[in-house]
């Protein structure tokens, strides 16, 4: 199939090279020409694990094409796929459209034949009646169908979410476009029956609804670590024991700093206004917002009572940065708000990530080291924010070289026994 991919950020270039990949002809757009250039240059903009690879390959056997050509893309393809940034208005819980609608405009002018519209992006619900609106010209009649299929890729994983997904959503009012679509996956969801037909309100409404949970189940087990801890219990039991109930399930039940990113405290607030647009009160995702939003004081609370509420000119060095491992993304990262807090109090801040040196930081208070030992090297307290593989086996004592630091784990990496055993002064979430 012929597919154009408008918006080549995060979702759009996993999905096109994905769809390359299953043997599609896939033109990716962005108006960001630089980002093309780099793109045509055989140079990959974001950091995804087996990104490149399969970028590469399906650029030089021609079947994955990058290109600041909006309309000439449009003309030539069958699907579009509009993958453009939905970020949230500053100061409001709502998704900003501009892009989208943009976007829908340029479409409504090239439609030279009919073609599947499909609104990838995550977007309130009703988007797609709106794309629909603007694209209703008399001229476009029975020319496209506006369709609905969200992305459920996680960052450092979305080639493999990609290509071997959980389930396949596909929202359409309409019979030809499910049947078009139902093609395109075909190569993934033969072996699992994983494709699922609803109405296009329906899969726009299930992306914001999983995400809205998934929030719910961190900030359930980020609470009841905060009571474990006071009553003296392991929150990993607590989690192991809970998702052994198949109702439960027992993944997203790793205690933590909160969640952050680009998807999870965008879609909860979003989500939220469109409750308030439909006159539903969604309390259940307000106090899970809140409840998010509170947790990095409560970390800082713990960082000063471990370093015994002395944190003027303390050397502290923070083990990743970034708002989980395998992703050099930095937006909504719990080391946003609690760096600049420490900072505050006049802590002096030395970091490694393996993600490399973030711009985000540029108090001269805060060092990036480009080796882990650099960054740690008599330090008064290691700050393990993020769960990257390459700090799980770590001998502490050899890398800070100093009597009496101490380790505040807050992804919970190791064995609290055998941290006491090495005489080690050793602090967690929830135990
Ligand atoms: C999330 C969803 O997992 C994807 O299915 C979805 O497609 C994506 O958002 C999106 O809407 O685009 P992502 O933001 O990449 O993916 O990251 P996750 O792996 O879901 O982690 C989100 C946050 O929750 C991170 O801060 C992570 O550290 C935290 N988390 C996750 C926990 O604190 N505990 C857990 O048990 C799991």
């Amino acid at each position: 199939m012929k597919i154009c991919i408008i918006g080549t950020g995060y979702v759009g270039l996993v999905s096109g090279t994905c769809f390359s990949e299953l043997g599609n002809n896939v033109i990716c757009v962005d108006i960001d020409k630089n980002k093309i250039k780099k793109l045509n240059d055989g140079i990959i903009p974001i950091y995804e694990p087996g990104l490149e690879e399969l970028v590469k390959r399906n650029y030089k056997q021609g079947r994955l094409n990058f290109s600041t050509n909006t309309s000439s893309s449009i003309k030539k393809s069958d699907i579009i796929f509009i993958c453009v940034g939905t970020p949230t208005i500053k100061k409001t819980n709502q998704a900003n459209l501009k892009y989208v609608f943009n976007v829908s405009r340029i479409i409504k002018n090239n439609l030279n034949k009919y073609k599947v519209i499909v609104m990838k992006s995550t977007v309130p619900v009703s988007t797609g009646d709106k794309i629909e609106k603007i694209l209703n010209i008399k001229k476009n009649s029975n020319k496209y169908d506006v369709i609905s299929n969200p992305e459920f890729l996680r960052e450092g994983e979305a080639i493999r979410d990609f290509l071997y997904p959980d389930r396949v959503i596909v929202g359409t009012n309409t019979k030809k476009p499910n049947k078009i679509m139902k093609n395109l996956y075909l190569p993934i969801i033969k072996k699992r029956n994983r494709y699922f037909h609803t109405s296009r309100r329906g899969a726009e409404l299930i992306k914001y609804a999983s995400n809205g949970f998934l929030a719910t189940k961190i900030s359930f087990i980020n609470e009841i670590s905060n009571l474990s801890e006071k009553i003296n219990v392991d929150i990993k039991d607590i989690a192991i024991g809970m998702g052994l109930d198949e109702r439960i399930g027992g993944r997203f039940l790793r205690a933590g700093p909160g969640y952050g990113g680009s998807c999870f405290p965008k879609d909860t607030r979003a989500l939220v206004k469109t409750g308030d647009k439909f006159k539903t009160n969604l309390s259940i995702i307000k106090t899970v917002i809140k409840s998010n939003d509170n947790r990095y004081k409560l970390l800082l609370n713990k960082i000063c009572r471990i370093l015994s509420y002395k944190v003027k000119n303390k050397k502290i060095c923070f083990l990743g940065v970034t708002f989980k491992a395998g992703t050099d993304d930095m937006r909504d990262s719990p080391s946003l708000k609690i760096i600049p807090s420490l900072i505050k109090k006049g802590a002096n801040i030395n970091y490694y990530d393996p993600s490399g040196p973030k711009s985000d930081f540029k108090n001269k208070k805060i060092n990036f080291y480009p080796k882990l030992k650099d960054a740690c090297f008599k330090s008064d307290l290691l700050v393990i924010h993020t769960e990257w593989n390459e700090f799980k086996q770590l001998n502490f004592k050899n890398l800070v070289k100093k009597q009496n630091f101490k380790i505040f784990d807050m992804r919970n990496l190791y064995d609290q026994s055998k941290m006491k055993k090495n005489k080690l002064n050793y602090f967690s979430i929830g135990r």
